[in-house]
């Protein structure tokens, strides 16, 4: 098969690199790739908001399947216009994309299926959201109802904060995106990753991971894209696990096949685990960067049967193997992330990290430039380690990260760690 892959960040080369595995696997692409991915597919620039100039790439080249990476492309409806074009993609359509889309689509579908989720308003204007977050008081947390690469949602410990963040997005501070505000309960709990694979009509489990998305250790500092992750967590449970397909997932996949917009792709959950059981706080509609990358390293299954089922609504005898080992990636980013940063700065002894059992690096931004790594983004790398507890994979992958010589990158030092203590105590 020939196969267009979409997109440039670690979740992009984890993909590649699993497609890559793949024995039926003819020709791989990817735009617009990066320098790691360079070593999978043959990356190619096309400006992937064309889509236009995507589907003639895919025309011109006989491109069998085409695997969506992020969210963006799929909200603007990339996948009805591969469909429109005879093209075969994976991933949700344009209607079924508002799960991540719009907060208060996916609000109005847990209020009508009976998912459990936090209570919550949808608003159209400042007046009346700052009457209610008045009425109700915090700790509350505030939403732009649209896509705001992941920084749209504020969590307001004060009322001061969750006055200041309704008048920041209705005053447009994420354009569009803001023209509506969520506002929701404060639900406290953990927080998991659960990943599910969708075909319109049946929905399979991944598998869950953890995400630490605060730039500092002990979770301080603001939220970033995500700065690392492990898979699987000891805090989903069999129970837990089945309290989530049978209350979140199997329910949104079933409402959103009556609202005659049926969702294919992968279902990212994010759920925290409540006194009262998991609740879901959002949906996206794709793989989570960096949670994309420990499910990968997890996965023994070929994922091309698997995508290509999703797409032809197959899933319902279909069986994916894992590995029984634990996986965890440990982001490294560019001094500064998630605010300004440096770009351009040079990065050695990745293959002396790479020779460590178990270890495997992803790349998110970084260029090749005569022949050296520089970084070219925020988070740049992906630091991952297999081993047979979370506690191994974590050492491996530190180890890995204490041979890369980046004197203008830092890591999280803690990633991994409540479920090692967890570990340790049984
Ligand atoms: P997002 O940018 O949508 O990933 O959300 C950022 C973070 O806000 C999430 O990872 C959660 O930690 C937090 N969050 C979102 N909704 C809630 C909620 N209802 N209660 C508590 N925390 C939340
Ligand atoms: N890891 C968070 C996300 O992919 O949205």
């Amino acid at each position: 098969m020939n196969i267009l892959l979409l997109g440039s960040g670690g979740r992009e080369h984890a993909l590649a690199w699993k497609i890559a595995a793949s024995p039926l696997l003819t020709r791989l692409w990817c735009a617009p790739g990066n320098a790691g991915i360079a070593r999978e597919a043959e990356c190619v620039a096309i400006d992937i908001a064309d889509h236009g100039a995507v589907i003639d790439f895919c025309k011109t080249n006989a491109v069998d399947l085409v695997v969506v990476g992020p969210e963006v492309p799929l909200a603007a409806g990339i996948v009805d216009d591969f469909a429109a074009a005879g093209i075969k993609a994976f991933g949700p359509g344009k209607q079924a994309a508002q799960l991540e889309g719009s907060k208060g689509f996916t609000k109005d579908l847990c209020r009508e299926f009976d998912i459990p989720t936090g209570a919550y308003r949808r608003f159209a204007d400042a007046k009346d959201a700052l009457a209610y977050v008045r009425a109700q008081g915090a700790p509350i947390v505030v939403k732009a109802d649209g896509l705001a690469a992941g920084k749209g949602v504020v969590v307001a410990t004060t009322l001061r904060q969750a006055e200041d963040a309704i008048a920041m997005m209705f005053d447009g501070a994420f354009g569009p995106a803001g023209a509506e505000v969520v506002i929701e309960e404060f639900l406290t709990g953990r927080e998991i990753s659960f990943f599910a694979l969708c075909d319109g009509e049946t929905a399979i489990p991944l598998a869950a991971a953890q995400d630490h998305k605060r730039v500092f250790d002990h979770d301080e500092g603001p939220n970033t894209g995500g700065m690392g992750a492990y898979s699987p967590t000891p805090f989903v449970t069999p129970e837990v696990h089945d309290q989530i397909m049978s209350r979140i997932i199997l329910p949104t996949v079933a409402g959103m096949k009556t609202r005659g917009m049926p969702f294919k792709g992968v279902l990212y959950a994010g759920v925290m685990l409540t006194a009262q059981g998991p609740k879901l706080f959002e949906y996206n509609v794709r793989f989570g960067d960096p949670e994309c990358q420990v499910l990968m390293l997890r996965m023994m299954s070929d994922i091309l049967p698997a995508f290509l089922a999703s797409c032809d609504g197959q899933l319902k005898n279909f069986n994916l193997r894992w590995y029984n080992e634990a996986a965890l990636t440990v982001v490294m980013a560019a001094k500064g992330y998630p605010g300004d940063y440096k770009k351009g700065t040079p990065i050695d002894g990745l293959d002396e990290a790479a020779g460590i059992e178990g270890v495997e690096i992803f790349h998110a931004g970084t260029v090749v430039r005569d022949g050296k790594i520089l970084a070219n983004g925020g988070r740049v790398l992906n630091i991952c380690a297999s081993g047979k507890t979370i506690g191994e994979a974590q050492r491996r992958a530190y180890q890995a990260v204490d041979r890369i010589d980046w004197p203008d990158g830092f890591c999280r030092r803690d990633i991994g760690g409540q479920a090692v203590g967890q570990e340790q105590t049984e």
